[in-house]
């Protein structure tokens, strides 16, 4: 009898890690040439209930050396439907550097091992109730967020181009997630779209040059008598780190270094 993708999911999540692997390197196979073949119909029509068991083992068996590991971000992102995302990114040249390229596609996002981070900050400080992504991109970063952190937050990204936005709210209505919601907008423009939250997750947010302002929104909701945590994956943007580190009004109360990307770090942030 014809069983379908998500009954064969459901089916494989209550045997053991040997069977798991085995359906996993059959629904994602690696051909001759060392690429990555996914199966569509296995990841289409999932609850976002159920993509959040399927990440778990995938994971598993990636840890256990059943699949080939440069191939989980692949895996999970597919999930997520946040894979085939270059039409959105068109190559520009001047910031060439700080795009990451994949194995045939590529990502301007934080990675899912720092944004583990991210999610066991959330899940061990009950106080951050709702987070909001400066400049959201293509929505990895809150999705991941959802799916892993343990009560259920608001999450709002903002982000300037459109194109992105439509796409990542079309990801959020077709898992029907209520509690996730991204804007078009200017952050920097306009300051007051992003007061009252409890987090602001930041990675490479802004240029250089516009820092000063970022940090001067953020200095002025603080004497404002705002209470907040940033959550700042640092890198490149070195700028944007010494000139939190300076806010005497925020403590850090840690800073991680990336389990992947070289010379970026993992920071935490509380207003005093
Ligand atoms: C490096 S991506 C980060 C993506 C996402 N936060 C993540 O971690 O997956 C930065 C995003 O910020 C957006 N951005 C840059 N400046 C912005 C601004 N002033 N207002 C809104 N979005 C902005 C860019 O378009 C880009 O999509």
């Amino acid at each position: 009898m014809f069983k379908s993708p998500r009954t064969q999911w459901e089916n494989i999540l209550t045997k053991p890690l040997v069977k798991q692997t085995k359906f996993l390197n059959k629904v994602c196979s690696v051909n001759r040439k060392d690429n990555l073949v996914i199966r569509q119909a296995f990841f289409e029509n999932l609850s976002f209930a159920l993509v959040k068991q399927i990440f778990k083992l995938v994971k598993n068996v990636i840890k256990a050396d059943g699949i080939d590991f440069s191939f989980q971000d692949l895996i999970l992102d597919r999930l997520l439907w946040v894979s085939e995302i270059s039409h959105l990114y068109p190559e520009d040249r001047e910031v060439e550097e700080n795009i990451i390229f994949g194995e045939g596609y590529h990502v301007y996002t934080a990675c899912y091992y720092d944004l583990d981070l991210i999610i066991e900050f959330i899940n061990s400080h009950d106080d951050i109730n709702s987070v909001c992504d400066l400049g959201s991109g293509t929505g990895r970063a809150l999705l991941y967020m959802a799916l892993e952190v343990d009560r259920e937050l608001e999450y709002v990204g903002l982000e300037l181009v459109n194109e992105r936005v439509e796409f990542t709210n079309s990801i959020a209505k077709y898992f029907d997630l209520k509690n996730l919601f991204f804007k078009t907008c200017n952050f920097l423009e306009r300051p007051n779209d992003f007061l009252g939250f409890d987090g602001y997750y930041l990675y490479d947010p802004v240029g250089t040059d516009d820092v000063s302002l970022l940090v001067s929104y953020f200095e002025k909701m603080i004497s404002d008598g705002a209470k907040f945590y940033i959550l700042f994956i640092s890198g490149w943007d070195d700028l944007m780190l010494d000139a939190l580190d300076k806010l005497e009004t925020l403590e850090k109360i840690d800073s991680i270094k990336s389990r992947k990307q070289q010379d970026r770090y993992v920071n935490f942030y509380k207003v005093i």
